[in-house]
């Protein structure tokens, strides 16, 4: 049995990319910023749902299929974007970009993936969506949307919550930062993972950033590519103006990424942006910040009940995509949980990853007496289920006196 196939969660799948992968890459993947607040927010957001299962109903054919902007896909669940995917495994984005279209999920292409666009849309077709980076050069962003529209694809996303870099404390104590600082204990380190260190120096060392190299000067190697997108991302003079050029040249579905605040999330639906993607970008960006769970009943009450909210941040389990829906998403991303599969083995380690939450999601419908997705709401939130028992009860109370 390969290690990939012994796996038996997400957390089996990072323990196997934990060791494949020098720390300074791991790190890279796992960190948070500054006290790592967000990352455990997100954990422990998820570890305080309480779901209530009603008995004897029959659950003997379950489905999870997800509809989403007229397409219907197989798990109310997609991939969110990860940058420099290649240089944890070369070629990651084209296994998720395969394995999206093979298992029948939405891959959302990163804006600093290594793969292409036009690549991936080659491998997943109408599964691939792309992830764009506001950047100082307004022609970039334009130009981005026009190969989007040329590549086929259906939907794009606009990231919002990179106004700046954030404080990654992990990369800068690895030196992992521009241009690459490597101490000596990092690099000794890295000697312990010879398989990653050969297979990267054997493929030329650091990967180019695919969709950014067509901006560059000819023949221009990676490191100045990755110069470049570093000059020209984040731009914090963004504004909703710039999201607004981005909606009157995308004829596609647009999804906003990054949203957390409720009136945020007004003024986007109220330009003309098709969903939102709750997310705290994984505990990447302000530490601070709430879990997108916590926010998510309020966005869903300020847009209300048709805009379609995705959520991502801290999902592990079939079990937490189940709650996100009983809380107000329709739809799910994941980021590391899918990055660990194509980390710790490539194509058949996306597969695997994929396969475990959907056989998580499909216990949890079972054990809740749910058979689909229509199926859930808040009515099995503990939450919910107190209220209304104290709402009816304090009716009887009455009634009686
Ligand atoms: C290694 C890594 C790289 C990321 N790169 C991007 C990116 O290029 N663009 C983006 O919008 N979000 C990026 N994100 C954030 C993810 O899209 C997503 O919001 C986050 O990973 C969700 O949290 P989770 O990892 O707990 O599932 C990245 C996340 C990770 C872990």
């Amino acid at each position: 049995m390969s290690r990939i196939d012994s796996a038996i969660n997400i957390d089996d799948l990072k323990r196997i990319a934990r060791r494949r992968l020098p720390k300074i890459m791991f790190d890279f993947i796992e960190g948070g910023v500054e006290d790592e607040v967000g990352l455990r927010t997100n954990a422990e957001a998820f570890r305080a749902v309480r779901l209530v299962p009603r008995a004897y109903r029959d659950t003997s054919r379950r489905e999870q299929r997800a509809t989403l902007f007229d397409r219907t896909f197989a798990s109310p669940f997609g991939i969110a974007p990860t940058g420099m995917a290649g240089a944890f495994r070369r070629d990651a984005e084209l296994y998720l970009a395969q394995a999206a279209a093979e298992l029948d999920i939405p891959y959302l292409m990163s804006g600093a993936s290594n793969a292409s666009m036009e690549q991936g849309a080659k491998l997943a077709g109408k599964n691939l969506w792309y992830q764009i980076y506001g950047a100082r050069d307004r022609a970039v962003a334009a130009d981005l949307v026009k190969r989007a529209i040329d590549c086929g694809l259906t939907t794009i996303a606009v990231t919002c919550d990179v106004p700046v870099s954030s404080n990654r404390e992990r990369n800068r104590r690895n030196g992992f930062v521009r241009p690459l600082r490597m101490t000596l204990p990092t690099i000794l380190e890295a000697m312990l993972h010879p398989a990653w260190v050969m297979n990267y120096y054997r493929a030329g060392g650091l990967p180019m950033l695919g969709n950014w190299q067509p901006y560059a000067a000819q023949g221009a190697t990676a490191d100045q590519v990755a110069d470049l997108f570093a000059q020209q991302t984040p731009d914090p003079s963004q504004t909703w103006r710039d999201l607004e050029a981005i909606r009157a040249a995308w004829p596609g579905k647009l999804l906003l990424k990054g949203v957390m605040h409720p009136e945020d999330a007004r003024i986007a639906t109220g330009m003309g942006v098709d969903g939102l993607i709750v997310s705290n970008h994984g505990g990447r960006q302000l530490d601070m910040m709430p879990s997108p769970l916590d926010m998510l009943p309020m966005i869903r009450a300020a847009v209300g009940p048709d805009v379609p909210l995705l959520l991502d941040s801290g999902v592990r389990r079939g079990a937490d995509i189940v709650a996100a829906i009983c809380l107000g998403a329709d739809f799910v991303l994941t980021g590391r949980a899918t990055l660990y599969g194509a980390t710790a083995g490539g194509l058949d380690g996306v597969r695997k990853a994929v396969a475990i939450l959907r056989r998580e999601i499909d216990l949890v419908l079972g054990q809740l007496g749910a058979v689909n997705l229509a199926a859930l709401g808040p009515h099995f939130l503990l939450d919910t289920v107190r209220a209304e028992e104290e709402r009816r009860n304090s009716g009887a109370m009455a009634a009686r006196r």
